[in-house]
Protein backbone atom coordinates (compact mmCIF):
# COMPACT_ATOMS: atom_id res chain seq x y z
CA UNK A 1 0.00 0.00 0.00
CA UNK A 2 1.61 3.46 -1.21
CA UNK A 3 0.37 6.94 -1.57
CA UNK A 4 3.03 8.73 -3.55
CA UNK A 5 2.63 12.74 -3.57
CA UNK A 6 4.68 14.01 -6.79
CA UNK A 7 5.84 17.69 -5.66
CA UNK A 8 7.75 17.94 -8.42
CA UNK A 9 7.45 21.82 -8.80
CA UNK A 10 6.31 22.29 -12.50
CA UNK A 11 3.27 20.02 -11.10
CA UNK A 12 2.44 21.69 -8.19
CA UNK A 13 3.00 25.36 -10.62
CA UNK A 14 0.77 24.20 -13.10
CA UNK A 15 -1.52 22.57 -10.16
CA UNK A 16 -1.76 25.94 -8.75
CA UNK A 17 -2.91 27.91 -11.92
CA UNK A 18 -5.57 25.14 -12.16
CA UNK A 19 -7.22 25.89 -8.45
CA UNK A 20 -7.48 29.67 -9.13
CA UNK A 21 -10.90 30.09 -9.55
CA UNK A 22 -10.19 32.50 -13.21
CA UNK A 23 -8.43 29.81 -15.13
CA UNK A 24 -10.89 28.99 -18.16
CA UNK A 25 -11.76 25.97 -19.94
CA UNK A 26 -8.88 25.84 -22.71
CA UNK A 27 -6.03 26.75 -19.70
CA UNK A 28 -7.40 24.39 -17.73
CA UNK A 29 -7.69 21.70 -20.20
CA UNK A 30 -4.23 22.11 -21.70
CA UNK A 31 -3.16 22.08 -17.88
CA UNK A 32 -4.40 19.18 -17.01
CA UNK A 33 -2.92 17.23 -20.06
CA UNK A 34 0.68 18.53 -19.30
CA UNK A 35 0.55 17.14 -15.77
CA UNK A 36 -0.60 13.76 -17.04
CA UNK A 37 2.46 13.44 -18.45
CA UNK A 38 4.62 14.83 -16.03
CA UNK A 39 3.02 12.50 -13.69
CA UNK A 40 3.29 9.63 -15.76
CA UNK A 41 7.37 9.44 -15.36
CA UNK A 42 6.48 8.79 -11.51
CA UNK A 43 3.52 6.31 -12.28
CA UNK A 44 5.64 4.30 -14.16
CA UNK A 45 9.21 4.91 -12.31
CA UNK A 46 8.55 0.92 -11.51
CA UNK A 47 7.96 -0.50 -15.00
CA UNK A 48 11.07 -3.09 -15.28
CA UNK A 49 13.01 -2.96 -18.26
CA UNK A 50 15.70 -5.81 -19.76
CA UNK A 51 18.67 -5.21 -21.57
CA UNK A 52 19.08 -5.44 -25.59
CA UNK A 53 21.86 -5.99 -27.66
CA UNK A 54 21.73 -2.88 -30.45
CA UNK A 55 23.90 -0.91 -32.96
CA UNK A 56 24.71 2.52 -32.77
CA UNK A 57 26.15 4.11 -35.37
CA UNK A 58 29.37 4.17 -33.54
CA UNK A 59 28.97 0.62 -32.23
CA UNK A 60 27.65 -2.64 -31.02
CA UNK A 61 25.90 -1.57 -26.88
CA UNK A 62 24.06 -3.33 -24.26
CA UNK A 63 21.08 -0.95 -24.08
CA UNK A 64 17.77 -0.97 -21.91
CA UNK A 65 14.04 -1.46 -23.02
CA UNK A 66 10.48 -1.54 -21.10
CA UNK A 67 10.30 -5.51 -19.96
CA UNK A 68 7.03 -6.01 -22.32
CA UNK A 69 4.17 -5.40 -19.70
CA UNK A 70 1.81 -3.97 -22.02
CA UNK A 71 -0.17 -0.79 -20.62
CA UNK A 72 -3.70 0.00 -19.75
CA UNK A 73 -4.78 3.27 -19.57
CA UNK A 74 -8.49 3.61 -17.80
CA UNK A 75 -9.85 7.31 -17.07
CA UNK A 76 -13.05 7.26 -15.15
CA UNK A 77 -15.14 9.39 -17.24
CA UNK A 78 -15.66 12.05 -17.84
CA UNK A 79 -12.83 13.92 -16.12
CA UNK A 80 -10.57 11.17 -15.66
CA UNK A 81 -10.18 11.60 -19.77
CA UNK A 82 -8.04 14.74 -19.43
CA UNK A 83 -5.34 13.14 -18.10
CA UNK A 84 -5.34 10.45 -20.90
CA UNK A 85 -3.81 12.64 -23.91
CA UNK A 86 -0.58 13.53 -21.76
CA UNK A 87 -0.31 9.87 -20.84
CA UNK A 88 -0.64 8.58 -24.41
CA UNK A 89 2.49 11.05 -25.14
CA UNK A 90 5.02 9.14 -23.06
CA UNK A 91 3.06 6.03 -23.37
CA UNK A 92 2.13 5.65 -27.10
CA UNK A 93 1.31 1.98 -27.44
CA UNK A 94 -1.01 2.17 -24.45
CA UNK A 95 -4.63 0.92 -24.75
CA UNK A 96 -7.53 2.80 -23.59
CA UNK A 97 -10.17 1.45 -22.25
CA UNK A 98 -13.41 3.37 -20.75
CA UNK A 99 -15.69 3.59 -17.03
CA UNK A 100 -18.45 5.70 -17.34
CA UNK A 101 -19.61 7.15 -13.80
CA UNK A 102 -20.91 9.96 -11.74
CA UNK A 103 -21.63 11.17 -8.28
CA UNK A 104 -25.33 11.59 -7.54
CA UNK A 105 -25.41 14.60 -6.26
CA UNK A 106 -27.79 13.74 -2.87
CA UNK A 107 -26.38 10.81 -1.92
CA UNK A 108 -22.55 11.35 -3.35
CA UNK A 109 -22.50 7.38 -4.33
CA UNK A 110 -21.10 6.77 -7.91
CA UNK A 111 -23.55 5.94 -10.84
CA UNK A 112 -22.57 3.52 -13.20
CA UNK A 113 -23.30 3.62 -16.86
CA UNK A 114 -20.50 2.64 -18.90
CA UNK A 115 -17.64 -0.62 -19.41
CA UNK A 116 -15.37 -0.92 -22.09
CA UNK A 117 -12.07 -2.69 -22.03
CA UNK A 118 -9.48 -4.07 -24.74
CA UNK A 119 -8.69 -7.78 -25.21
CA UNK A 120 -5.95 -9.01 -22.31
CA UNK A 121 -6.06 -9.14 -18.67
CA UNK A 122 -2.39 -9.06 -18.02
CA UNK A 123 -1.98 -5.38 -18.54
CA UNK A 124 -0.20 -3.23 -15.86
CA UNK A 125 -3.48 -0.69 -15.18
CA UNK A 126 -3.63 3.19 -14.61
CA UNK A 127 -6.83 4.28 -13.67
CA UNK A 128 -7.06 8.34 -14.16
CA UNK A 129 -9.45 10.16 -12.53
CA UNK A 130 -8.13 13.91 -11.21
CA UNK A 131 -10.75 14.18 -8.55
CA UNK A 132 -9.98 11.09 -5.24
CA UNK A 133 -13.10 13.36 -3.08
CA UNK A 134 -15.22 10.40 -1.12
CA UNK A 135 -13.14 7.10 -2.88
CA UNK A 136 -16.35 5.76 -3.80
CA UNK A 137 -15.49 5.89 -8.11
CA UNK A 138 -12.34 5.44 -7.21
CA UNK A 139 -13.20 1.62 -5.57
CA UNK A 140 -16.31 0.98 -7.66
CA UNK A 141 -13.52 0.96 -10.25
CA UNK A 142 -11.14 -1.26 -8.80
CA UNK A 143 -13.97 -3.26 -8.07
CA UNK A 144 -15.26 -3.63 -11.65
CA UNK A 145 -11.72 -4.06 -12.89
CA UNK A 146 -10.66 -6.65 -10.83
CA UNK A 147 -13.82 -8.81 -11.39
CA UNK A 148 -13.50 -8.32 -15.00
CA UNK A 149 -9.69 -9.85 -13.97
CA UNK A 150 -7.25 -7.43 -14.20
CA UNK A 151 -4.79 -7.99 -10.92
CA UNK A 152 -2.29 -4.89 -11.40
CA UNK A 153 -3.47 -1.38 -11.09
CA UNK A 154 -2.65 1.99 -10.06
CA UNK A 155 -4.73 4.77 -9.35
CA UNK A 156 -3.44 8.22 -10.75
CA UNK A 157 -5.28 11.42 -9.39
CA UNK A 158 -4.46 15.02 -9.10
CA UNK A 159 -5.82 16.25 -6.19
CA UNK A 160 -6.98 13.54 -3.10
CA UNK A 161 -8.58 14.05 0.35
CA UNK A 162 -7.79 12.03 2.85
CA UNK A 163 -11.17 10.36 2.88
CA UNK A 164 -10.64 8.84 -0.09
CA UNK A 165 -6.95 7.85 0.25
CA UNK A 166 -7.97 5.89 3.05
CA UNK A 167 -10.93 4.02 1.92
CA UNK A 168 -8.83 3.05 -1.02
CA UNK A 169 -6.07 1.93 1.05
CA UNK A 170 -8.64 0.27 3.64
CA UNK A 171 -10.64 -1.76 0.49
CA UNK A 172 -7.64 -2.33 -2.05
CA UNK A 173 -4.21 -2.04 0.29
CA UNK A 174 -2.92 -3.50 -3.45
CA UNK A 175 -3.28 -0.82 -5.25
CA UNK A 176 -0.75 2.25 -5.07
CA UNK A 177 -2.12 6.57 -5.42
CA UNK A 178 -0.43 8.60 -7.26
CA UNK A 179 -1.70 12.50 -6.26
CA UNK A 180 0.05 15.87 -6.90
CA UNK A 181 -1.85 17.44 -3.71
CA UNK A 182 -3.22 15.94 -0.59
CA UNK A 183 -6.14 18.50 0.58
CA UNK A 184 -7.54 19.17 3.84
CA UNK A 185 -10.67 17.02 2.92
CA UNK A 186 -14.31 17.07 1.97
CA UNK A 187 -17.06 20.17 2.11
CA UNK A 188 -20.76 18.80 3.57
CA UNK A 189 -20.94 18.25 -0.29
CA UNK A 190 -18.30 16.10 -0.56
CA UNK A 191 -16.52 18.36 -2.53
CA UNK A 192 -12.27 18.32 -1.44
CA UNK A 193 -11.47 21.85 0.19
CA UNK A 194 -9.61 23.87 -0.96
CA UNK A 195 -9.88 21.40 -4.25
CA UNK A 196 -9.94 23.19 -7.53
CA UNK A 197 -14.06 22.75 -7.76
CA UNK A 198 -15.71 20.44 -9.99
CA UNK A 199 -13.14 18.84 -12.69
CA UNK A 200 -15.36 17.66 -15.19
CA UNK A 201 -17.21 20.78 -15.84
CA UNK A 202 -14.34 22.76 -15.59
CA UNK A 203 -12.32 20.66 -18.22
CA UNK A 204 -15.79 20.56 -20.57
CA UNK A 205 -17.36 24.01 -19.93
CA UNK A 206 -20.47 22.47 -18.66
CA UNK A 207 -22.30 24.24 -16.19
C1 LIG B 1 -16.05 13.39 -10.06
C2 LIG B 1 -14.61 13.01 -10.25
C3 LIG B 1 -14.59 11.59 -9.74
C4 LIG B 1 -15.59 11.64 -8.61
C5 LIG B 1 -14.84 11.75 -7.32
O1 LIG B 1 -16.82 12.93 -11.09
O2 LIG B 1 -14.15 13.15 -11.54
O3 LIG B 1 -14.96 10.64 -10.71
O4 LIG B 1 -16.39 12.81 -8.81
O5 LIG B 1 -15.68 11.67 -6.25
P1 LIG B 1 -15.70 10.45 -5.24
O6 LIG B 1 -14.29 10.14 -4.89
O7 LIG B 1 -16.48 10.99 -4.08
O8 LIG B 1 -16.38 9.30 -5.90
P2 LIG B 1 -18.33 13.45 -11.34
O9 LIG B 1 -19.30 12.65 -10.58
O10 LIG B 1 -18.38 14.92 -11.07
O11 LIG B 1 -18.56 13.14 -12.86
P3 LIG B 1 -17.95 13.85 -14.15
O12 LIG B 1 -16.48 13.52 -14.20
O13 LIG B 1 -18.72 13.25 -15.27
O14 LIG B 1 -18.20 15.33 -14.02
N1 LIG C 1 -15.55 15.79 -7.93
C1 LIG C 1 -14.99 16.96 -8.35
O1 LIG C 1 -14.94 17.22 -9.56
N2 LIG C 1 -14.51 17.79 -7.43
C2 LIG C 1 -14.54 17.52 -6.11
O2 LIG C 1 -14.06 18.34 -5.30
C3 LIG C 1 -15.12 16.30 -5.70
C4 LIG C 1 -15.61 15.46 -6.63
Amino acid sequence: MALHIINHPMIQHKLTIMRRKETGTREFRDLLREIGMLMGYEVTRDFPLKTVTIETPMQQMVAHELAGRKILLVPILRAGLGMVDGLLTLIPTAKVGHIGMYRDESTHEPVFYYYKMPQGKDRIVIITDPMLATGGSACDAIHRLKEDGYSNIRMMCLVAAPEGVKRVQLEYPEVDIYTAALDDGLNSDCYIMPGLGDAGDRIFGTK
